[in-house]
């Protein structure tokens, strides 16, 4: 089930180019397609996405953040009555998000898969992991709260790793002109896809952007 909530105005990010034919956009697909595993997310494509964040990364501050930069995630957290203790946000590239995450979670860690993300992180960055979202360095079920902005859904892992009761906070800062975009029914598909357990979902716009706050209606028994 999937619950639309009115948008909200905000300020468009606009101009870095389209998504149309972006080779991310071609990964975010892959990835969250059913039955997508080792076989495809392989050596050679983690190579390809690392080197690619790398080189943006020194950059990648200045190009993308703003004051509203973080409104949208603010909106899902809060319009989508986010709670929990135990944050991971994934994907997290230079924490642009941290300023107005870290006091609100007592527990905030993020993690990404390219090193130069990590090393130009923003001043007051919670812990840093440097780790592939494929395979985390995690217990299960041991994540409240796992914020995806701008980030791949690897479904069978943010199923080990989300508590029973998690949050799944689903960001695309420019819509679905962001290269690494998944519609909210597409992120509900993927995890119930992988899981073989029912997710709902309550989603929102804040002008461009788009978010989703995902969940599990109930846990596939098999598991
Ligand atoms: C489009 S950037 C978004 C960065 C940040 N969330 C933002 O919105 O500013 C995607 C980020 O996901 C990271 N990433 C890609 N694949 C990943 C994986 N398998 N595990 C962890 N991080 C990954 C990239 O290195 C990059 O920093």
């Amino acid at each position: 089930m999937i619950e639309k909530l009115p948008g909200l105005d905000g300020v468009d990010e606009g101009t870095r180019g389209t998504a149309v034919n972006h080779r991310m956009r071609e990964v975010t697909e892959l990835v969250a397609g059913a039955g997508a595993g080792a076989d495809t997310w392989d050596s050679s494509l983690v190579g390809e996405v690392r080197t690619l964040f790398d080189s943006l990364a020194p950059d990648w501050t200045a190009t993308r953040d703003h004051p509203r930069r973080n409104a949208p995630v603010l909106d899902a957290l809060d319009r989508g009555a986010v709670a929990g203790r135990t944050v991971l946000e994934l994907g997290a590239g230079t924490c642009i998000s941290a300023r107005d995450l870290r006091d609100r979670f007592d527990c905030y860690v993020a993690a990404d898969l390219s090193w130069g993300m990590l090393s130009h992180a923003v001043d007051g960055a919670p812990p840093l992991v440097c780790a592939d979202g494929s395979s985390l360095p995690l217990a299960d079920s041991m994540i409240d709260v796992l914020i995806l902005q701008n980030m791949f859904l690897f479904a069978a892992e943010v199923d080990r790793c989300l508590a029973d009761d998690g949050f799944v906070v689903w960001v695309n800062s420019r819509g679905p002109e962001t290269p690494i975009h998944l519609s909210c029914e597409a992120v509900v598909a993927s995890l119930e896809s992988a899981t073989g357990s029912s997710w709902r979902a309550v989603t929102s716009t804040v002008g461009e952007a788009t978010w989703a706050v995902v969940r599990r209606e109930s846990r596939n028994a098999a598991r």
